[in-house]
């Protein structure tokens, strides 16, 4: 069994001071920094892109896994990858050509993810799974941090998981499967039953009580 990735999301972290919350998230015992980026077309919010990310990039250690929901998505590829992006995600939905997406993020030496809306097909995953290295379950609609996780993502977790599962014993090869909207301490365990290795948290991390042990201490609460 792979030890659990968790992902905090920098979208519930102080913009103010950017640099300092993904030093103290790092601190504190992150795996990887979820950056989220919203174009106020794919969905219906605004948020970070590549100048930003820029800034941030050299406060970081460890990997960067960017949530891609553009539309359109290509572009922005090679902007993310020469700032130094280490896993790069966009929705199916909003690129013309997924196949060629997936091959792009590759040829820029980035990991390739595919980004699952709660009622976005598993069928997605048909052609291509050869091309992914992780696979993206959103448990929220796409859009907005704080939302409530959204229950029938545990059957399709499931489902996810088998089918990783059987290609990695044809292939050899392991496929993340990532999970990203209302994690918190409290549904993680079943989340992680259900069969994901990577957890995504941004507001029960960034609005976690200083009482509490601050980002620290969550982050071990939601490990445990
Ligand atoms: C939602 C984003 C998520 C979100 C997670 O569109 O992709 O990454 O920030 O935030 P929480 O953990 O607050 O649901
Ligand atoms: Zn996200």
């Amino acid at each position: 069994v792979q030890p659990l990735r968790l992902a905090p999301s920098i979208l519930s972290a102080d913009f103010s001071r950017l640099g300092e919350e993904v030093r103290a998230i790092e601190a504190g015992g992150a795996d990887l920094v979820h950056f989220d980026v919203m174009d106020n077309h794919y969905v219906p919010n605004l948020t970070i892109g590549p100048l930003v990310f820029q800034a941030i990039r050299p406060h970081v250690g460890i990997p960067i896994d960017v949530h891609l929901m553009v539309e359109p998505v290509d572009a922005l590829i090679p902007q993310f990858a020469k700032a130094g992006a280490n896993i790069i995600s966009f929705h199916p939905e909003a690129s013309r050509h997924v196949d060629r997406t997936l091959a792009l993020i590759r040829e820029h030496g980035c990991q390739a993810g595919l980004a699952l809306n709660p009622a976005t097909p598993l069928a997605w995953l048909d052609q291509v799974m050869e091309r992914l290295d992780m696979v993206l379950l959103m448990s929220v609609n796409p859009g907005f941090g704080g939302q409530a996780f959204i229950p029938s993502t545990l059957a399709k977790l499931r489902q996810v998981r088998q089918r990783l599962d059987a290609y990695a014993d044809t292939t050899g090869r392991r496929i993340w499967l990532e999970v990203d909207g209302g994690v918190k301490v409290d549904n993680i365990a079943a989340i992680v039953a259900a069969g994901a290795d990577t957890c995504v948290a941004g507001s029960a991390v960034f609005g976690a009580p200083d009482a509490d042990g601050g980002y620290r201490g969550v982050l071990r609460a939601l490990r445990q």
